[in-house]
């Protein structure tokens, strides 16, 4: 039955345009953008310390199971989830968890798309050449004039939303796989460009020093349950978005090994841009701790110092918004699929509906840097809202159903079956985690940051 079981909407060409497009989908702002602000915010090595390890232990053996879930129910998540569930004798309620994972793509894109029109407008900005000689003070200035003018927002936000249901009108896009397989290794090059020129510059050490030795005292709760959702964030973890990519990936496909690969290539992208970023805070004097406009005061300047530094601003804004817009499209996709096969709507429809209330839903966070920045919930505007309860708390909840459905509710045999494979040390080393190590450290973080001990 399961070995029958083809998706509805066609299938990824090889596993490895599963990899590319899943690793675009997990590569986007969350390694470029939020990466260095919040490391910056939360105090550097020990932030960057939980990360990793989050990354590691919960990250990659739930990425696995989302990407099995994916792959033997071939439908949305929450229909592949209840499907699992049913067929092994388990109580359909489990789709919940699913379905947590549907709403939390769209609630994150509302922000995302925001974020990602900033990009764009700043591919326009590098090419008028405004980056030349730029110093600190006025690459701040340049960024908070944009920011405070919520017409250009809402602009570029709806450019965005537009060109992403664009895509997701015509399904799995073999465009997609094209363009990434140039893009991808392209803004790799660029970040090394970037991260050379940091390398050069005086400020190296300090970086080194900042990103990777570990200063424990300043690990609160807090610090820790930021970590743990950057790691989930990043990962595009409990979003829906890995088990619907599984849910087209081919039978032959090895899933740990696409896990092991996109999680790396993420973790990778997300330190590299720690280590452009950085040099070029500490040479220009200005405070890691800026905010969601770290990279956007930042890297003018560097760009700014570099022969044909307007060119390779261009390109490096593209890449950004390319690099935005794939996961994009994944955010969108689970809600979408789930409209198709749950509520009967053709794709155009339902691409139109879920994009229709992901954009209305985005005037908050255009509002959060301007208008509205000091309308406030427990200090917190609507966008540092949102991402709060997206990131820390809606993503790790998921997660940690995702392994307690998989593990200890699914039969062994139909894990082993699920991923196709033997009853090796491997496997048993992935259950054992999935069983005893991510949840549990995932309810301490949660018990530490509400102050049970
Ligand atoms: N992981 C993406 C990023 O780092 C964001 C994302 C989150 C995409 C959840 C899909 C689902 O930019």
């Amino acid at each position: 039955m399961q070995e029958k079981r083809s998706s509805m909407h066609g299938l990824w060409s090889s596993s490895w345009a599963f990899v590319l497009a899943a690793t675009a989908a997990a590569v986007g702002l969350g390694n470029i953008w939020k990466f260095p602000y919040i490391t910056g915010q939360n105090g550097g090595g020990a932030f960057v310390v939980v990360y990793i390890i989050c990354t590691l232990l919960m990250g990659i053996p739930l990425m696995i199971a989302e990407i099995m879930i994916g792959r033997t129910g071939r439908q949305n998540p929450a229909n592949s989830v209840a499907t699992l569930a049913e067929e092994d004798g388990v109580s359909r309620r489990w789709g919940l968890v699913g379905g947590l994972t549907v709403i939390s793509g769209p609630l994150i894109l509302s922000y995302y798309s925001v974020i990602a029109g900033w990009a764009m407008a700043y591919v326009f900005k590098s090419g008028s050449g405004i980056f030349t000689h730029l110093t600190g003070p006025q690459a701040k200035q340049l960024f908070d004039d944009f920011v405070s003018n919520p017409y250009k927002l809402a602009f570029w936000h709806t450019m965005l939303i537009l060109g992403s249901s664009l895509v997701i009108t015509r399904g799995i896009e073999k465009g997609i796989e094209k363009a990434v397989n140039i893009m991808f290794p392209a803004l790799v090059a660029l970040l090394l460009i970037l991260v050379g020129y940091g390398i050069k510059s005086s400020h190296f050490s300090e970086t080194l020093v900042y990103l990777f030795e570990p200063d424990f005292t300043k690990l609160t709760p807090h610090v820790i349950l930021v970590a743990m959702g950057q790691a989930f964030f990043s990962l595009s973890i409990a979003t829906g978005t890995i088990m619907m990519y599984g849910a087209y990936l081919p039978r032959n496909a090895s899933i740990v090994s696409a896990a092991v690969s996109i999680s790396m290539a993420d973790m990778g992208i997300a330190l590299l841009s720690g280590l452009a970023i950085f040099p070029v805070v500490f040479a220009n004097n200005l405070e890691p701790s800026a905010g969601p406009g770290l990279i956007f005061q930042t890297l003018p300047l560097a760009f700014g110092k570099m022969p044909m530094g307007n060119l390779f601003a261009v390109i490096f804004f593209v890449m950004l918004v390319f690099a935005a817009f794939t996961s994009a499209i994944s955010l969108l996709e689970p809600a979408t699929a789930w409209c198709i096969e749950r509520r009967g709507l053709t794709r155009n429809q339902a691409t139109l509906l879920v994009s229709f209330l992901v954009w209305l839903l985005g005037f908050g966070t255009i509002f959060s840097f301007n208008s509205f920045s000091n309308v406030k919930l427990f200090g917190l505007n609507f966008f540092e809202g949102l991402d709060y309860l997206t990131a820390n708390l809606m993503l790790p909840i998921g997660g940690f159903f995702i392994a307690i459905f998989t593990v200890w509710r699914l039969s062994k045999h139909t894990t082993l079956q699920g991923l196709q494979m033997a009853d090796s040390g491997l496997y048993h080393c992935w259950r054992f985690t999935l069983r005893y190590i991510s949840p549990i450290l995932i309810l301490l973080v949660f018990l530490k940051f509400i102050g049970v001990f």
